[in-house]
């Protein structure tokens, strides 16, 4: 599988995201589009940039009862993305409808993955909100494991968090983690940060990187910063 970087494209409009991507001229990086972009642009903003010629990774983590998860992830499926996700916390029977609801009639369906725990989550909230009574890491390994049980290709998680992950469930079970900083860069409020250099080492897939791209001088020469370290 070959590791890219993703670029979390999170504009609050079409017209800002066009703006953004008409400055790359010469590739079409792979975008994430989230919450923010989707809910204020609909799924035309998927079709648009599909049309385009990137890739899109559509990032609304769905958490709901299987059966709604399972239809609202065959018209996702139909937008003709190329990755998307959902909360493990759902469960494997969610998931695995999910999975089906993912799966287009010729066999073919985008990448799927879990999203763990999320990285605003403290230990201490975690157990003292949730009353989950283990450390985080086992929770997000647990999780990583039920999400592989369930079928998924991979999780959503910190760099710092891929190596254990991969530890867990296998080399080929993807990660996908933001939280990406160049060493010399602001890390805004983001806490658990490495470099794409060091995401690379420790095993990450995918990095996502926002505002280190987006809100840089020079977004294009920024991404292929990202590129050649974190891709070589
Ligand atoms: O701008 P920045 O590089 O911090 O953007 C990171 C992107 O990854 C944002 O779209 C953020 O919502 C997303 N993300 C994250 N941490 C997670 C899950 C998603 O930062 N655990």
């Amino acid at each position: 599988m070959g590791k890219d970087v993703i670029i979390a494209c999170d504009f609050s409009s079409a017209q800002a995201t066009f703006d953004f991507l008409d400055r790359f001229k010469e590739e079409k990086p792979f975008v994430k589009i989230g919450m923010e972009l989707y809910y204020a642009e609909g799924p035309s903003i998927v079709k648009e940039i599909k049309k385009r010629g990137h890739k899109i990774f559509l990032d609304l983590k769905l958490h709901d009862i299987p059966n709604t998860v399972k239809k609202s992830m065959s018209v996702l499926s139909g937008l003709d993305v190329d990755m998307t996700n959902l909360h493990a916390a759902g469960t494997i029977d969610m998931m695995k409808a999910a999975l089906e609801g993912l799966t287009r009639e010729d066999g073919t369906r985008p990448i799927l993955i879990a999203v763990t725990q999320l990285t605003s989550t403290s230990e201490e909230r975690m157990q003292n909100e949730l009353l989950i009574n283990a450390s985080i890491n086992d929770t997000i390994v647990k999780y990583a494991g039920n999400a592989k049980q369930a079928g998924l290709d991979g999780v959503v998680c910190s760099p710092l968090e891929a190596g254990m992950v991969k530890d867990n469930c296998g080399r080929e079970f993807i990660t996908v983690t933001p939280g990406v900083r160049f060493a010399d860069g602001d890390v805004g409020d983001q806490v658990r940060v490495t470099t794409p250099a060091r995401a690379k080492e420790i095993g990450s897939d995918y990095i996502v990187v926002g505002r280190p791209i987006t809100a840089a001088e020079d977004p294009v020469a920024a991404y292929r910063r990202c590129v050649s370290e974190f891709v070589g």
